[in-house]
């Protein structure tokens, strides 16, 4: 292993030496509103962000210059006309638009020139971005739907001719749906979208999808479709959290304009109205909770083409639109990410197989199968197996109460038409399994191969890479992205299972483990959003979001719902954009009022506490208080950010109120431990800074005797595991954390791994009888603990977005070495380290246009470094706390 070390090390040695030469400074990643190119862009301000490329040590940028043009050959030839910001001396990377006012419906090109420090100039390519509705008087279709009611069970097919006699130059398709949506023109499905639009409060915000659809449209006749699901929003399973009497439950409806531009210039909207013809369809159930019942022989082949004859059909009824506020899905879409074939097939007799496909996942199974008319087959999902070898799902099935036996949970039930081969694969729901049992009212012939299955999430780019030389470590790395992305649904989930819910502890439990590995920006301010549309005018949130109404008298104290003030201050960190806490300022300040009016002491009982913990439980006090006492210091930089003096005054007075209330209930000085001195109880306080600043050396030996005492394993719950890695490394027992991340028997991360677990479980006990999900996300924590308790890579609040990057690695003694990246919005940024004999070998890329402070680990001295793009030797003075600073650049150091 140490051997393949140095020789990637040889390699990026190599490697930068021949960027060197290159000596290119280039502006690359082109964003609007955190996306590619995007269509449908709906604010009237847009943010802009981009990168700039160089290697030459000490990169910066001095200046930009951003154009904006509705003709692409303007902004080639340097002329913006719709917004020329001048050249800007700035080394920000992210700025609004601030041009003439955008019009709806216009497609505008921007580049960006950037000036190096060296006043090298660089434009980029031309890149893009459309708005899209801009507002509510822009829509001209009409809110249709089907005569049918809420108990309905099959969807509708919507369909519409019309011709087209001139030549297209342009077309795009904008969709909103209450319930979900599949669009298809002319025979073919419209975009690789699965499950939109993403679930909203839907009787508060709605979103509109928008397709390119140039290619798909003929000249002369054309024929567009839709087949509707209820998602979230006809919810008619039964189930513990009340979503079949969600105040908004109706029969899905939408609401459609086709916008033509002709080569002559005129525009032709075909839109959703009277003279649509509906259908029901093959889809003869859909339950976003539960699975899709699908019956082959009610296919209409042709039914989204021309000439389809729908003299049969219905016509449709107008609707009242689902809210007032219909706003463009700006998001990575839910998509098919991955495709996964079948690892084995077990035949259990004539009419019963079990295809295993090797991990668990959320996602959905595609069954390819030839029997005969009217087979009925059950594919049942689950993620593990009985001693028998059938699935048991009796482990995810617990909150689902049915009133019949027609919505079996996980299962989708497809009767064949008997027409020879036959593929289905569900369109309306996704399920968290390993395991697909399918069985057969006939005797049926399947393979390894009739089954594939696809694991969806939100296709969040990836943003991050990790990998050492243990390989528990590594599984456990991977397993926590795979649970964070199973749980990535255009909000975030607790479990792809049992409840699909955006339970909000398990949300900001995960962020950082999310913001490390993955580009989720965009995912986050959508549900921030979600946060608040369903915020009371008092503050209180409920504990799940979005919620049918639910959740506002359990589970909601401050260590859940404090995602209000956590998500978009860890965005700010991640990003350095403070639009989003700008945005959620308000809501934040009456989030944290409302717990000080609830809290005249200081301190706050309101909460549940930590949530599944190994055996020791923490005063809910405790923990609730210390997540009012982030909220409140939050609230007080933001305050400073957004330069409101008073409420900043005033929230640091309130967090030093918070802390001294806390520090008198539960700290015992004599001893130099909180409350009884439990892992959570000595974690919690030091990881969110209420610890004096005097004491912290104390509380953290006693955290490390605690662990020690406990065989280094962990007694934890959800609180405490997102506290105690960090509380540890952070405080000088680096080594003791590693041993504790890295342990392999129960209770563990790793004893997970080596029963063979794919994603996180929400229970460290692995025979638990209750809260035994496979696929949780809420002990993510240790995702992003390995990026900085290992990699030592940090955001610097002082100047967020990486724009100067915290490096404190621990060279773990038990460790062999360790590579981690993480793609901040400067460029890569690369930290990884490795015992050489009696030295650590570190190397470290800083992206052009950032710096680092980089902290000599303790006990270590640099005794040589160099600059591996010039290869040349540097000198690195530390200050007094072990800090130096690095510009950007490439660099090996050797440490002894
Ligand atoms: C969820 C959790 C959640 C919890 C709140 C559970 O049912 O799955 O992850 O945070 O309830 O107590």
């Amino acid at each position: 292993m140490r051997n393949k070390f140095a020789f990637i090390l040889i390699l990026l040695i190599i490697s930068y030496a021949v960027q060197a030469q290159s000596g290119s400074t280039s502006v690359t990643n082109l964003r609007c509103e955190y996306l590619e190119n995007p269509l449908g862009v709906d604010v009237s301000n847009p943010r802009f962000s981009w990168m700039l490329i160089d290697n030459t040590l000490g990169a910066k940028q001095e200046a930009y210059q951003l154009l904006v043009s509705t003709d692409s050959l303007k902004v080639a030839k340097g002329i913006g006309d719709s917004w020329n910001s001048g050249k800007v001396n700035s080394d920000r990377i992210l700025t609004s638009y601030s041009g003439e006012k955008l019009q709806p419906f216009t497609k505008y090109f921007w580049s960006v020139s950037v000036w190096n420090n060296s006043n090298e100039k660089a434009v980029s390519s031309v890149a893009s971005f459309e708005t899209g509705m801009m507002g509510m008087e822009n829509w001209t279709g009409s809110w249709i739907s089907d005569d049918k009611d809420i108990h309905e069970k099959a969807a509708p097919y919507f369909r519409k001719e019309f011709t087209t006699d001139k030549t297209i130059k342009s077309a795009r398709v904008y969709v909103a749906a209450a319930g979900l949506h599949e669009l298809y023109l002319n025979g073919e499905r419209v975009g690789d979208h699965v499950l939109d639009p993403v679930y909203t409060r839907f009787d508060r915000r709605n979103l509109y999808v928008t397709f390119d659809v140039t290619h798909q449209l003929e000249n002369g006749n054309n024929a567009i479709g839709i087949l509707l699901g209820n998602g979230w929003y006809n919810h008619q399973s039964t189930a513990v959290w009340y979503f079949h009497k969600a105040p908004w439950r109706n029969r899905p409806a939408f609401c459609l304009d086709l916008r033509i531009n002709y080569e002559d210039g005129t525009t032709e909207v075909i839109n959703s109205g009277k003279d649509w013809k509906t259908s029901l369809s093959p889809v003869i159930f859909n339950s976003i909770y539960t699975a899709e019942h699908y019956d082959a022989r009610l296919e209409q082949p042709g039914w989204c083409e021309p000439d389809f004859d729908d003299s049969k059909w219905n016509n449709v009824i107008y609707r009242s639109a689902p809210s007032q506020n219909i706003v463009s899905q700006m998001l990575h879409p839910i998509r098919h990410v991955q495709k996964i074939e079948a690892k084995s097939i077990t035949k259990l007799n004539d009419t019963t197989y079990v295809f295993d496909i090797g991990r668990n996942i959320a996602g959905v199974s595609q069954i390819t199968v030839a029997g005969g008319e009217g087979t009925i087959l059950r594919l049942k999902h689950g993620e593990r197996l009985y001693d028998d070898g059938h699935v048991d799902i009796s482990n995810i099935d617990v909150h689902y109460r049915p009133t019949g036996d027609s919505d079996p949970f996980q299962t989708d039930i497809y009767i064949l038409n008997g027409s020879g081969t036959e593929t289905f694969m569900p369109r309306f729901n996704y399920k968290g399994f390993q395991y697909v049992e399918v069985t057969s009212n006939k005797a049926l012939q399947l393979s390894k191969e009739s089954l594939t299955a696809y694991f969806m999430h939100s296709d969040v780019p990836v943003a991050g890479k990790l990998e050492t030389t243990n390989p528990t470590i590594n599984r456990i790395w991977a397993a926590t992205n795979n649970s964070y992305l199973s749980n990535l649904f255009g909000y975030p989930t607790d479990c792809p299972q049992r409840e699909k819910n955006g339970w909000t502890g398990d949300a900001h439990i995960a962020i950082e483990t999310g913001l490390y590995s993955f580009d989720g920006i965009t995912i986050y301010e959508k549900w921030l959003a979600d946060h608040r549309d369903e915020q009371q005018p008092n503050g209180v949130l409920p504990s799940i979001i979005p919620t049918d109404g639910w959740g506002y008298e359990w589970g909601n104290g401050p260590d859940w719902t404090s995602t209000i003030a956590l998500i978009p201050w860890n965005i700010y960190l991640f990003y350095g954009d403070a639009s989003l806490l700008e945005v959620c300022y308000e809501n934040i300040k009456r989030y944290v009022d409302h717990i000080t009016e609830i809290s005249p002491s200081g301190t706050t009982t309101w909460g549940l506490g930590d949530w599944v913990p190994v055996k020791s439980k923490s005063p809910v006090e405790l923990t609730s208080t210390c997540y009012y006492y982030a909220d409140a210091l939050i609230l007080a930089k933001a305050a400073k950010l957004f330069n409101k003096a008073a409420d900043a005054e005033k929230y640091v007075t309130l967090a030093q109120t918070i802390k001294k209330a806390f520090n008198d209930k539960f700290f015992h000085a004599e001893t130099g431990i909180y409350a009884s001195g439990t892992q959570t109880e000595l974690s919690a306080p030091l990881y969110w800074g209420l610890v004096p600043e005097q004491d912290k050396g104390r509380v953290a030996a006693k955290l490390a005797e605690r662990v020690e005492a406990d065989n280094f394993h962990l007694d934890v719950g959800l609180l405490g595991q997102k506290a105690i890695l960090n509380a540890l490394s952070e405080n000088g027992y680096a080594e003791v954390a590693y041993k504790v991340a890295a342990q392999e028997t129960y209770p563990s991360w790793g004893w997970w791994m080596v029963n063979g677990a794919t994603t996180l479980f929400e229970n460290w006990d692995i025979d638990a009888q209750n809260d035994i999900s496979m696929n949780h996300i809420m002990f993510g924590e240790i995702g992003a603990w390995l990026y900085k308790g290992l990699g030592g890579i940090y955001p610097d609040q002082n100047q967020p977005g990486f724009k100067n990057v915290l490096l404190k690695p621990s060279f773990i003694s038990t460790l062999d070495g360790v590579e981690v990246s993480h793609q901040s919005p400067y460029g890569e940024i690369k930290s990884a380290w490795k015992h050489d004999r009696k030295s650590v070998l570190y190397s470290i890329t800083i992206p052009a246009n950032s710096t680092a402070d980089f902290y000599i680990p303790a006990g270590y001295k640099i005794k040589k470094a160099n600059d591996t793009i010039s290869g040349n030797k540097i000198e690195l003075v530390a200050d007094e706390n072990g800090k130096c600073k690095l510009q950007a650049g490439s660099y090996v150091l050797e440490l002894l």
